[in-house]
């Protein structure tokens, strides 16, 4: 079947929406169709806890139309309709990087390329269904219907993404790729027999900055490896990921004005209260608002646990996928060089004789790195902007994003303890700073004190600033969620 033919036409009506032409393709229908059994009791299962009957204002992708792809509307989460769209295929697209640079974009996998990239993408695949295990007990605490719905857009729209993945392991991959689909949906977030694949998604994600920080930071980590993976050789994935992006773009939204809003309320209870010294956090926090060192601390979490999502900086894995042509750069297309990389260097921050220095390595190898160093500067941006709000309250205070060696598990850094300037601890140092510099037992008991659910409409918690906007343009009184 000619794939063109189908581009831009989505059937709606079926199981399964789609964009795919799922209609003519018996087996990969089938197959979905006996997968997704499993997926709704996964949803059940571990899908938002306590709000499964709620009518819930949520938008669902019904087109990939960059000017409408999208229809807001009333549903009941576990009758969402989670279906398969890719971007339109562009025509004549070529591989733009990797060995294989300049040839026309593959249609099917490649043989030898195979377990390479079925392992990309069931990598991909287990972040998805692991950010909804870890936000499942948020909605019990939402501080209001606005960011109780928001939630659940994402936690939905999660569940949408690990469908695209689903489809490219049934239809590309045979048995093992159906295999793969099963496993996806058996791992658990957090367990200790089975957990996801990677250390952030199983943290937990105990309160509402923390899943503010989540979508802000960790869910930024999934727009790095969407972009590099919509570089890819392999056409159905690259279309797969750009259709994710622009889904993934709302995720850390809500993030940023999120921990914007929190930061607003937190400025404005303090200029009301006359309270100027940010660390004055007693008389701040009596004010019911989560004073900004805190929010620091959840900021130094979440930045440094996703750090680690980005591998070690020198990796062969990364090499080897660039140069199949399986996962490129950062907007690899704009980028001026030679798109292969063979004989160009790429400076790596390593630890050396127990001094963190940058060091020149072969570029292939330094994929890792260069992504995540794209990502730093990405999440700064963000940072910038909450700082011009604590500035415009004349509060002495900045958010920083501590030091890339503070905190790591993975990598060069996994081996040292650092302060959030980088600079080498001792473990004796590291546990007295430590609290200081991530949240506390303390801090986390202020903050789940604060986790109360508020349902009026309009209304929101005390620690939190209203949204300048609403969703879909609705005005503040909106009922976002109506809870059954
Ligand atoms: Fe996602
Ligand atoms: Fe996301």
């Amino acid at each position: 079947m000619n794939v063109a033919t189908t581009i831009g036409k989505v059937d709606y009506d079926g199981l399964i929406p789609n964009n795919v032409g799922l209609g003519e393709d018996v087996r990969v229908k089938r197959a979905l169709e006996k997968w997704h059994p499993g997926y709704i009791n996964w949803w059940k299962d571990m899908g938002p806890e306590g709000f499964q009957e709620s009518l819930v204002y949520l938008r669902t992708a019904v087109s990939v139309d960059a000017k409408g792809w999208a229809k807001f509307d009333y549903v009941r989460m576990p009758d969402y309709k989670w279906g398969i769209l890719l971007a339109p295929q562009a025509e004549g697209r070529t591989i733009p990087f990797g060995a294989h640079a300049g040839e026309a974009a593959w249609q099917e996998v490649p043989g030898e390329y195979r377990a390479m990239l079925r392992r990309l993408i069931v990598i991909q695949g287990d972040t998805e269904p692991a950010s909804v295990e870890q936000q499942r007990h948020l909605g019990k605490t939402a501080p209001s219907l606005y960011d109780m719905r928001n939630l659940f857009q994402v936690n939905v729209e999660e569940g949408r993404h690990l469908w695209a993945m689903v489809y490219l392991l049934q239809k590309y991959f045979g048995t093992d790729g159906r295999e793969e689909a099963e496993a996806l949906l058996e791992r658990r977030s957090g367990d200790a027999d089975s957990p996801r694949m990677l250390g952030a998604f199983n943290e937990q994600t105990p309160d509402w900055l923390s899943f503010f920080m989540f979508t802000y930071f960790t869910d930024r980590d999934g727009k790095m490896q969407l972009e590099a993976l919509a570089q890819s050789a392999f056409d159905p994935l690259s279309r797969t990921c750009r259709f994710m992006l622009t889904e993934e773009a709302h995720h850390m939204f809500v993030g940023e004005t999120g921990v914007t809003r929190v930061i607003q309320r937190t400025c404005e209870a303090m200029k009301e209260a006359g309270i100027s010294d940010p660390y004055d956090i007693e008389r701040v926090r009596k004010l019911g608002v989560i004073d900004l060192p805190t929010i620091q601390k959840k900021a130094n979490l979440h930045f440094s646990l996703t750090l680690d999502l980005f591998g070690n900086e020198i990796s062969t894995n990364a090499a080897n996928a660039f140069h199949a042509g399986l996962k490129g750069r950062y907007r690899e297309t704009r980028l001026a060089d030679d798109h292969k990389l063979e004989s160009s260097t790429y400076p790596v921050l390593r630890l050396i004789d127990g001094k963190i220095k940058n060091e020149d390595a072969p570029a292939l190898a330094a994929l890792n790195m260069r992504l995540r160093d794209d990502y730093v500067g990405d999440a700064n941006v963000g940072v910038g902007r909450w700082n011009k709000v604590i500035e415009s309250f004349g509060i002495p205070f900045e958010i920083k994003l501590p030091h890339v060696a503070f905190h790591r598990h993975i990598g060069e850094f996994s081996k040292i303890k650092t302060d959030i300037e980088g600079k080498a601890l001792s473990d004796a140092e590291w546990q007295a700073k430590r609290s200081d510099v991530l949240p506390s037992d303390a801090d986390r008991d202020f903050i789940e004190s604060l986790m109360q659910l508020q349902l009026e409409r309009g209304r929101f918690a005390s620690w939190i600033a209203p949204p300048k906007v609403g969703i879909d343009n609705k005005p503040g009184e909106f009922e976002y969620v109506k809870i059954a």
